[in-house]
C-alpha cells in the first residue's frame, strides 16, 4: 500500500520528490560519480526506494555533451549491471545518467536524481608523457626513493584541471605542496609488465593561476623493490621506479594546457627518506633535504603494457587505533598496545630532540617477559627510524612500507622520557572497499570470530588479497583467497577487487594452462600445480558471480577456467590424477607432514571435477550450450571416477587413508550419489568423533567441514565443532588472544608459547571462511545460486543451542537484506527484511513448509525443531 500512495503522488508532480525515485546509482562494479571510471561501456545499477515491492520496467539515460543514449522503456525486472547500450565512451568524456522506473503496478516512479562519471584515459594513444626518472642510479644496497619536480605557470583563468598518473613503483603526488588525493600504494600491485593501472586526480582547486609546482615521491613498492624471502630478491619487475604523468589544464575560455612527465624535469635520489621497503620500514633524516636536483632520464617508449584507469578503490587510511597501554619492559624500550592486531603504519606525534633517532620497532605479539616477538616476520625487518633535526614536536609518517602488528616499540628516547599515549597512533591502511555486511549474536566469542575475521580481511586486501601482511611473504596466495573469497564478499563490496586481482591471474596464466601459486606472479621458479590454489581460477569467479549477479566475471574468465581444466585433463588418467603433488591439505593438524593426510591425487580428482562442474555451469550461464553440455559430460566422468576409486558401495573411504578432508571434499564438490552422501556423511561424524569432536583438517577441508556436516543432517556437530574450545578450533585462538584469524591454531598458547617460527604468521585469514556459514546458517542469510546477486535469496537460519540469538545484515545491490532471530519462551522469532526487487524463500527452524516472501519487513514465529 505504501508504494501504490508514493507512486501515485509522483505522477502529480513533475520534479521527483527524493525517497520516491531510484537511488543509490552506480556504475559499474559499484562506483559512485567516479572520475577516471575505466569502461567504455559500462552497465549501470540503482536500487528502488523503500516501499517497492519490485521493478517491472526501466528507462535510462545518458547524455555526454551533445551526445545521448535512451534505453527506451524497457520491461525488465532488471535493475543491476543493466547494460549501455550507446557508442563506447571514449577518454575524458563526461556522462550524466539517471533512470526512471515502473513499480510492480505499472507506476511510473519519476527519473531519478542525476549521477555521473567521467572517464579515465582508455588507451596508450592519450598519453604524450614519457617515463621519467632521475639519472643515474640508486643506492643498491636500499630502497631508496625518488623525488622528481617541475614547476609551470598556468597562465589564464582555470576551468578544470585533471592529473593523470601512475609510476612503475609507487607515487605520491604533490601539487602546490599540498597532497594530491589521499590514495597509498599507488597505482597498486598488478601484473607489472603486463597492466599498469592508472589513476586520475581532479585537480581544479588545487591548481592556481600563475606558478605552480609538482613534485612526485616515487617508491621501490613491489614493482622495484625487496619481495618473497629469498636473499637479494629485489627489482623482478624493474631497478628504479619510474614515473608517468599528464595534467591536463582547461581554460575558462576553452583552450587547454597539457603538462607532461618528461627531459623538462629534474629528479634526484637524494632526501630526507634514505630507504623505503615493504618488508624493510622506512629510514627518515629531517636533517636532510632533497638536494642534487638534475635532468632526468626520459624514455617516450611507453612499453608494452597495458595502460588503464584502476578498476578497483586504491589504498586508504580507513581507521586510526589509539594506544590502550604503555609498558616498559626493558630500561628504554617503549611498547605501546593498540589492543588489536592490525595492518597499516604508527604515527608519530611526540617531542624529539634534536640529531636523536627513534627506532620504532613492530610486532603482532608479546613475549612472556613483555618485549616483542618479531622473530616471525623472518627476513623483514619491518623497522621504521626518525631521525630529529630539531628538538621541537614532531608529527610523523612513512610513505612505502607498511607493517602487520599490534605493538609498537619505541626506543632512542632521551632517558627522563615520559611517554605519552598519544604519541603513536595505529594508521589502518587497507583497499577502500565498502563495508558490506555485519554478523551479531548472543554469543560473545562468536562476535570475537566474527570481529577477527573482519580484521583478517581488512589487513590482507591492501590491493590485492595477500596470505599474510608482516613477514617476507605478503603475497597474493591463491588458495588463500580462494577459501575465504564468500566469507569476503559478505564483509565488504568487494566485486571491483576481485575483479582486478582475476585480471592480473588471467595474465599471469602459464601457456599450459596451470595457475601460478601466486598473484601476481612471483615465483616464476615455482610453477603453480597445486589443486585448491590453482582452482582460485574458478572457484572465486562462480563465487563473485553468484553473490552479485555479475555474468561479466564469468565471461572475462570463461577462457582462463577452460584452459585450467583443460590442464587437468591433460595430466588425467581415466579421470584421475595419479602423479598430481601440490600443497595438499596444507597445516592439517595432527598430521604427518605439513601437506597433511590426505592424498594429493584424491584431492586433484576432487578439485578437477568441481573446476570442470564450475566451468560447465557458467559455459550455461553464458550460454554457450555445446560447451556446457561437453563440460559437464567431463564433471561426470571425473565424478564417476573419482567415486569407483575413492569410494566402496557403503560411502566408506577405499584405496586412501579415511581422512575428514576426504568426506569433506567429496560431499561439498557434490562428488557422491545421494543416497552415498548420507552414509559419507556419518563416517565424517564418526571421524570427529575419533578426534574427540575436533578438526582434522587443513586449508582446503576446514572451510567446508561445517557447512558438509550441516548438508548431511549434522548441525548439532556443526556448531559443537564452531564452538570447541580446545585445540584445534576457532575459539581455541581466541582462547589464547587472538585479535585476527592465526595460520595455525596453536600459533601460540597459554602453556606451550609459540608455533614454529618458520611459518606462524598471526594474520592469516584462511580459517576466516567459516564466516560464510556463520552468515549463511547461523544468521541464516544465504545467496540462491541460480538467482544470483540476492534477486533471490534464503532465509534458513540453522538455531544451534549454543545461541540465543544471531543476526546478519548485508546490504546487497538491491538494499538491505536481513535476517535476525532470538529465542524466546521456546520459540524462535524471526525477523527479516527482505529489499526491494527481490524475493526470499523463509525456511523455518521447526521445518514447517517455507514460504516466499517479497520485499518488506517480516517476524514470523516458529518452534524449534
Ligand atoms: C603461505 C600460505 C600459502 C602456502 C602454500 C605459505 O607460506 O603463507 O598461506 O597458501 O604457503 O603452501
Amino acid at each position: 500500500m505504501k508504494n501504490l500512495i508514493m507512486c501515485a503522488a509522483l505522477t502529480l508532480t513533475a520534479a521527483p520528490a527524493l525517497g520516491d525515485t531510484a537511488t543509490s546509482l552506480t556504475v559499474g562494479e559499484g562506483f559512485t560519480n567516479p572520475i577516471g571510471f575505466h569502461e567504455a561501456s559500462p552497465v549501470f545499477s540503482w536500487k528502488l526506494p523503500k516501499g517497492v515491492k519490485s521493478q517491472t520496467a526501466y528507462h535510462l539515460e545518458t547524455t555526454s555533451g551533445t551526445k545521448a543514449w535512451d534505453s527506451g522503456w524497457v520491461n525488465s525486472d532488471q535493475s543491476t549491471f543493466v547494460p549501455y547500450g550507446g557508442e563506447p565512451f571514449s577518454s575524458r568524456q563526461q556522462v550524466d545518467w539517471h533512470v526512471n522506473f515502473r513499480d510492480e503496478n505499472g507506476k511510473e516512479c519519476g527519473w531519478s536524481e542525476s549521477a555521473h562519471f567521467e572517464l579515465g584515459l582508455l588507451s596508450a594513444n592519450d598519453w604524450t608523457a614519457q617515463w621519467i626518472k632521475p639519472l643515474g642510479e640508486s643506492d643498491p644496497k636500499v630502497e631508496a626513493v625518488a623525488w622528481l619536480r617541475r614547476s609551470f605557470s598556468a597562465t589564464k583563468q582555470i576551468a578544470s584541471a585533471r592529473v593523470y598518473v601512475t609510476a612503475r613503483g609507487l607515487f605520491e603526488l604533490q601539487l602546490n605542496g599540498a597532497r594530491v588525493g589521499n590514495d597509498h600504494f599507488a597505482n597498486g600491485w598488478t601484473s607489472y609488465h603486463k597492466r599498469i593501472d592508472t589513476l586520475t586526480y581532479d585537480v581544479t582547486r588545487q591548481i592556481r593561476s600563475g606558478e605552480n609546482s609538482l613534485e612526485v615521491m616515487l617508491g621501490d613498492g613491489w614493482y622495484a623493490g625487496r619481495l618473497i624471502w629469498e636473499k637479494n630478491n629485489k627489482a623482478v619487475y624493474g631497478k628504479d621506479p619510474e614515473l608517468l604523468l599528464q595534467l591536463e589544464i582547461t581554460y575558462a575560455d576553452g583552450s587547454h594546457d597539457t603538462i607532461v612527465s618528461d627531459g623538462q624535469w629534474e629528479g634526484t635520489f637524494n632526501g630526507p627518506v634514505i630507504s623505503s621497503s615493504n618488508y624493510d620500514g622506512e629510514s627518515y633524516d629531517a636533517r636532510k633535504e632533497v638536494t642534487d636536483w638534475k635532468p632526468v632520464t626520459a624514455n617516450p617508449d611507453l612499453g608494452p603494457e597495458q595502460l588503464a584507469p584502476k578498476p578497483l578503490p586504491p589504498v586508504r587510511e580507513v581507521e586510526t587505533l589509539g594506544v590502550q597501554n604503555i609498558t616498559q619492559p626493558q630500561p628504554g624500550h617503549f611498547v605501546f598496545d593498540l589492543g588489536q592486531n592490525m595492518v597499516g603504519w604508527a604515527k608519530l606525534k611526540m617531542p624529539v630532540e634534536k640529531d636523536q633517532t627513534i627506532t620504532i620497532h613492530f610486532a603482532e605479539m608479546l613475549k612472556d617477559d613483555g618485549t616483542l616477538y618479531n622473530d616471525n616476520y623472518r627476513s623483514a625487518k619491518s623497522t621504521d627510524t626518525y631521525t630529529a633535526a630539531e628538538t621541537e614536536t614532531i608529527e610523523w609518517e612513512p610513505h612505502f612500507t607498511f607493517h602487520g602488528f599490534r605493538y609498537v616499540e619505541l626506543t632512542g628516547l632521551p632517558q627522563d622520557a615520559t611517554p605519552q599515549k598519544d604519541w603513536v597512533t595505529g594508521v589502518v591502511l587497507h583497499s577502500d572497499l565498502r563495508q558490506t555486511g555485519t554478523f551479531t549474536s548472543s554469543h560473545a566469542k562468536l562476535n570475537q570470530l566474527q570481529s577477527n575475521i573482519t580484521w583478517g580481511q581488512r589487513g590482507n586486501f591492501v590491493d590485492i588479497p595477500t596470505d599474510c601482511p608482516q613477514r617476507d611473504e605478503r603475497l597474493g596466495w591463491t588458495g588463500d583467497a580462494e577459501v575465504f573469497c564468500p566469507t569476503a564478499m559478505f564483509n565488504y563490496d568487494c566485486l571491483a577487487f576481485w575483479k582486478s586481482w582475476l585480471g592480473s591471474m588471467r595474465d599471469d596464466q602459464y601457456p599450459d594452462g596451470r595457475i601460478p601459486h601466486v598473484i601476481p606472479d612471483v615465483l616464476p621458479k615455482w610453477k603453480g600445480d597445486s589443486p585448491g590454489w590453482m582452482d582460485a581460477a574458478t572457484i572465486i569467479p562462480w563465487g563473485v558471480y553468484v553473490r552479485t549477479g555479475d555474468t561479466s566475471v564469468l565471461a572475462d574468465n570463461y577462457s582462463m577456467m577452460e584452459k585450467l581444466v583443460g590442464w587437468y585433463r591433460s595430466q588425467a588418467v581415466n579421470g584421475l590424477l595419479p602423479k598430481i603433488q601440490g600443497f595438499g591439505d596444507w597445516l592439517q593438524p595432527y598430521a604427518k607432514s605439513q601437506k597433511g593426510d590426505t592424498p594429493f591425487p584424491l584431492i586433484g580428482a576432487a578439485f578437477y571435477a568441481h573446476s570442470a562442474q564450475i566451468l560447465a555451469d557458467s559455459a550455461r550461464i553464458l550460454k554457450r550450450d555445446d560447451d556446457a553440455r561437453r563440460y559437464a559430460d567431463e564433471a561426470a566422468m571425473v565424478k564417476q571416477a573419482f567415486l569407483a576409486k575413492y569410494f566402496d558401495a557403503n560411502g566408506k573411504i577405499q584405496n586412501a587413508p579415511e581422512t575428514q578432508t576426504a568426506y569433506v571434499l567429496a560431499i561439498a564438490f557434490d562428488l557422491l550419489p545421494e543416497d552415498l552422501k548420507a552414509n559419507a556423511g556419518a563416517n565424517l561424524v564418526r571421524l570427529v568423533g575419533e578426534a574427540d569432536g575436533h578438526l582434522r583438517t587443513g586449508f582446503l577441508g576446514t572451510p567446508y567441514i561445517v557447512s558438509v556436516l550441516d548438508e548431511t543432517g549434522h548441525g548439532d556437530l556443526a556448531y559443537d565443532l564452531l564452538f570447541q574450545e580446545t585445540y584445534p578450533s576457532w575459539f581455541y585462538s581466541i582462547n589464547q588472544g587472538a585479535t585476527t584469524l592465526w595460520e595455525r591454531w596453536n600459533s601460540y598458547s597459554h602453556d606451550k608459547g609459540f608455533g614454529d617460527v618458520s611459518m606462524n604468521s598471526f594474520n592469516h585469514y584462511a580459517y576466516g571462511a567459516v564466516g560464510q556459514w556463520m552468515y549463511e546458517r547461523v544468521a541464516g542469510l544465504a545467496p540462491d545460486p541460480a538467482n544470483p546477486g540476492y534477486k533471490h535469496f534464503f532465509i534458513r537460519p540453522l538455531v544451534g543451542a549454543q545461541l540465543d540469538s544471531a543476526s546478519a545484515k548485508l546490504e546487497t545491490l538491491y538494499g538491505t537484506a536481513s535476517s535476525a532471530w532470538t529465542k524466546q519462551n521456546g520459540k524462535v522469532v524471526m525477523d527479516i527484511v527482505v529489499p526491494p526487487n527481490t524475493t526470499a524463500t523463509v525456511e523455518f527452524p521447526d521445518n514447517r513448509p517455507p514460504q516466499t516472501v517479497a520485499a518488506g519487513e517480516y517476524s514470523f514465529e516458529s518452534g524449534l525443531k
